[in-house]
């Protein structure tokens, strides 16, 4: 396995790839790793020659007030981690402002993608954010150079904004979206999830435990989705609620009655840490 930590030695190391003819793979993350990007690389690895994966803390996706500068770190960990699950190339780049990294001095480009981005979701709250990840994810396309790329179902608008993306400006990139993976008590898992701490740890269950009502309601027949947010909102033990909506899976507009595949979304403050979480909606008779 190869550390790189320049763009330039990445793009060559993918160009000697692609001129050998290797199918390349992708998996971009923010480091502090955990069971749901090994879970990502998995999915890739036996579909592609070479893997490669991303340890970058993008602050263009942190507004002033966020946690860019205590976000967790593990390097080393981290390069344990990819070196198990068989990845060829960590590419580490430098930070902002870097001659040799991904946005160096006077880099002014953003991708935005506002029908998906504006106002929904995670968006209503930090409105900087989808901006930041998808001006990261197409500068690390064009650097990586994969033909698959995969992102977890967690952050399930993000998914649905870089799909947009790469569809949109016909990157002729495959983007395979991985299941969540929880914690046995069902908690999704998530860097952030390091700042739990006792209580609160109990308490942030409880964001799974009411989508998960909401789903058992539906298979007993509620189709409506403020009925469904309720019984969500029955089970939650959280200290502000940022949203809880069922949107459509694609446009991730707000469904008012569940009769085809929807998701469920939730964001809510658990003590200081933000956390996010969503389910399929899958009505009676729909499959999915
Ligand atoms: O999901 C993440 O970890 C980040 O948003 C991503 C896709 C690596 C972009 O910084």
């Amino acid at each position: 396995m190869q550390t790189l930590d320049t763009v330039a030695a990445m793009r060559q190391a993918s160009a000697r790839f692609r001129a050998d003819g290797l199918r390349i793979g992708f998996v971009p993350t923010m480091g502090f790793l955990h069971e749901g990007h090994r879970s990502l690389m998995r999915l890739l690895r036996p579909q592609v020659d070479r893997l490669v994966v991303s340890i970058y803390v993008n602050p263009l996706q942190f507004a002033p007030h966020e946690d860019f500068d205590v976000y967790p770190r593990d390097p080393e960990g981290d390069s344990a981690i990819c070196e198990e699950e068989g990845a060829d190339v960590i590419f580490m780049p430098p930070p902002a402002g870097d001659p040799t990294g991904l946005y160096p001095p006077g880099f002014q480009t953003r991708i935005h993608v506002p029908a998906l981005d504006d106002g929904r979701l995670c968006a209503k709250s930090r409105p900087h954010f989808f901006e930041g990840v998808a001006t990261v994810v197409y500068r690390l396309f064009q650097v990586v150079g994969c033909d698959m790329a995969a992102f977890g179902e967690k952050d399930f608008q993000q998914l649905t904004i870089i799909r947009r993306m790469v569809a949109d400006l016909e990157m002729g990139i495959d983007i395979v979206g991985g299941p969540i993976i929880r914690e046995d008590d069902g908690l999704a898992m998530s860097s952030r999830n390091a700042y739990l701490k006792g209580v609160d740890r109990q308490r942030a269950v409880s964001l799974s435990r009411g989508l998960r009502a909401m789903q058992g309601a539906l298979a007993d027949g509620v189709t409506d989705a403020a009925a469904l947010i309720e019984v969500a909102k029955a089970e939650l033990e959280v200290d502000a609620l940022d949203y809880l909506e069922v949107v459509d899976k694609d446009s991730l507009a707000k469904v008012g009655e569940v009769t085809r595949e929807s998701r469920a979304a939730i964001a809510a403050m658990v003590g200081r840490t933000r956390l996010i979480d969503n389910v399929a909606l899958v009505p009676r008779g729909a499959g999915s």
